[in-house]
């Protein structure tokens, strides 16, 4: 069970453990983050699981797809850190992912 590290709006950090085959936004949400709105359910068209992703683990992630990148393209937040969590499967290889949850746009 991968353990992921979220940090809120607050810079409050938080550890949890997440079930594999969960997207991180799912594991965020699942685990009472109310800030992550996810509006659109995971199926990658709002934006509103936006992360920046602590730069130690940027490249182990899964590639950005087209889509993702487009709608990453929309927010202000916007880094080189920045991912979907909906886009991210966890995985055992992602044990202790540290993500933050992005300013709301
Ligand atoms: S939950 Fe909507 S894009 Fe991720």
């Amino acid at each position: 069970m991968p353990k992921l590290t979220v940090i809120n709006r607050a810079g409050e950090e938080s550890t949890i453990d997440a079930d594999t085959g969960l997207s991180v936004m799912e594991a965020i949400r699942d685990n009472g983050f109310d800030e992550l709105l996810a509006l659109c359910g995971g199926c990658c068209s709002c934006a509103t699981c936006h992360v920046h992703v602590d730069a130690a683990w940027v490249d182990k992630l899964p590639a950005i797809s087209a889509d993702e990148d487009d709608l990453l393209d929309s927010s202000d937040h916007r880094n080189e850190t920045s991912r979907l969590s909906c886009q991210i499967q966890l995985t055992d290889a992602l044990d202790g992912l540290k993500v933050a949850i992005a300013p709301e746009d």
